[in-house]
């Protein structure tokens, strides 16, 4: 079988993102747009990816890590050039070879792959992408002669008048017979209005020297956007969110407002689970089955399990187990653990602790740096006290305790199964099992004391009035 290749071109800096980020590191949908095509390419099995990286080259190489080769292109002089420089790492293959860009990260690989079968299928030398667009501002045109033959394609800043008018554009994706591409790349020249080594020039090359030069437009423009700018960039991610939130609901998910619900994406969600409006899932996240995740929830890499509801939270690298559930209003932070049936109420805060099965939290309560056991219940406004200033410290609570209310906990200490704390303590020494520790002043009721207060005339006056 022929051998297949790509080449990303990834080495532009992006300077209409106006940005210090690198172009092809801007996420669309969580993921980086380079990351996309690369993604999109895997999927067509290629014998050997080469990413051309410039500008940033670490970040991209880090990111991408040994999932593709890499070519240096340590001056950018456009996209031919570009391209001439995977000449030491393919430029002796027989077989095809596609190149895109990594700043098109909409494409999918069923595209690719009706590109090559078109490709094979016309015995050509080289097979452009192109697509219809209503507005092709800023694209490569595709300049067909008077019987429809592709004879070249002109660039925006190149482009004559009546070529501005064309609508079909160079999506920026090519299908190459691999050793007449680098034949032709060196022979490209710069003189055009940018100064630049222009790939598709490679078009008008190959036509001159009687070449198959054939063209396969694919019906959805939108997949075939280039990000050059930040409206661009919000744009993609309308496209990518809207085919995100499709695949989801097709798969049983209810989302309720799919415009205002922001899934990264590759997240992975239950059937059932029903998705209210505002919701942003991000990173590493998966979702269960049967969980209702309320609206202006932000639910960022953490596990949720099935039938979890999640009011107006914000889970962040936690992990709940099935049955459990958090807000409103409420903050799990980085490596949270809450068991089985456990509750969270309002307006609290979980940090680097475990909550185990049954146990219930219901409001206004900090726990950090803690490992709860099960079936305890922690009162309204208890704080576990994990900080001294310097350190952090660490509490342990047993199964079946109790913490009363407006209770602190001060770490390090050990509070055994069975035991209890009276409200309005502040505990600093461990508490054995069945034991209870109390650690407040004690009341002392004074008769008649209201009389000798300031308060007293003017209550008795308000009374008075009152009554009349
Ligand atoms: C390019 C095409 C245009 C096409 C459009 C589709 C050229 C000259 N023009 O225009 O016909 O309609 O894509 O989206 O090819 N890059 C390098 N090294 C360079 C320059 C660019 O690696 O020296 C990379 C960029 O990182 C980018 C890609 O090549 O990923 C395309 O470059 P860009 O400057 O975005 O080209 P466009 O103006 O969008
Ligand atoms: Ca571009």
């Amino acid at each position: 079988m022929e051998k297949k290749f790509t080449i990303i071109l990834a080495a532009g800096q992006g300077t209409r993102m106006k940005s210090k980020l690198y172009k092809v590191l801007h996420k669309v949908s969580g993921k980086a747009m380079v990351d996309h095509v690369l993604t999109q390419v895997e999927k067509t099995h290629m014998d050997k990816v080469v990413t051309v990286i410039g500008h940033g080259a670490e970040q991209v190489r880090e990111l991408l890590g040994d999932r593709t080769e890499y070519a240096l292109q340590s001056e950018q002089l456009g996209t031919g050039h570009a391209v001439l420089q995977t000449e030491s790492l393919l430029g002796g293959e027989e077989g095809m070879t596609m190149v895109v860009s990594g700043d098109t990260p909409l494409f999918r690989a069923e595209t690719f792959e009706e590109l090559f079968e078109y490709h094979k299928q016309k015995g050509a030398a080289v097979t452009i992408l192109t697509a219809n667009a209503d507005n092709p501002f800023s694209y490569g045109r595709i300049v067909r002669n008077n019987v429809g033959v592709v004879s070249k394609i002109v660039e925006q800043k190149d482009a004559t008048r009546e070529e501005t008018e064309i609508t079909e554009i160079n999506t920026g994706v090519y299908c190459f017979d691999n050793k007449k591409l680098f034949a032709a790349l060196h022979q490209v020249k710069n003189n055009n209005a940018q100064g630049e080594y222009y790939l598709p020039d490679v078009i008008g090359i190959m036509k001159n020297q009687g070449e198959i030069v054939a063209a396969y437009q694919m019906d959805d423009f939108s997949e075939s956007m280039g990000v050059n700018d930040r409206l661009a960039l919000s744009k993609a991610t309308k496209v990518m969110q809207k085919r995100i939130n499709e695949e989801h609901m097709l798969n049983g998910v209810t989302i309720i407002d799919p415009e205002n619900t922001y899934i990264d994406y590759g997240i992975k969600i239950g059937s059932d689970t029903v998705i209210e409006p505002g919701v942003q899932l991000q990173g590493n996240t998966k979702i269960g089955e049967d969980c209702v995740i309320g609206a202006h929830s932000k639910i960022v890499d953490s596990t949720i399990e099935d039938r979890v509801t999640i009011t107006a939270s914000t889970v962040e690298s936690s992990i709940m187990h099935s049955d459990s559930n958090v807000g409103p209003n409420s903050h799990l932070r980085p490596k949270s653990e809450l068991g089985e049936f456990v509750h969270v109420g309002n307006f609290c805060e979980v940090k680097n602790a475990t909550l185990g099965a049954r146990t219930k939290m219901g409001h206004l309560s900090y726990v950090g740096d803690a490992t709860l056991g099960t079936d305890i219940n922690i009162g309204c406004g208890v704080v576990f006290v994990n900080y001294d200033g310097v350190s952090k410290y660490h509490s342990n609570v047993g199964d079946y305790s109790f913490i009363g209310s407006n209770s602190n906990v001060v770490a390090p200490i050990e509070l055994a199964d069975h035991s209890y704390v009276a409200a309005g303590s502040t505990i600093t020494k461990d508490v054995e099992q069945y034991g209870m520790g109390i650690a407040r002043a004690r009341q002392v009721n004074k008769p008649d004391y209201f009389k000798k207060l300031p308060v007293y005339e003017a209550a008795i006056e308000a009374e008075k009035n009152q009554k009349n």
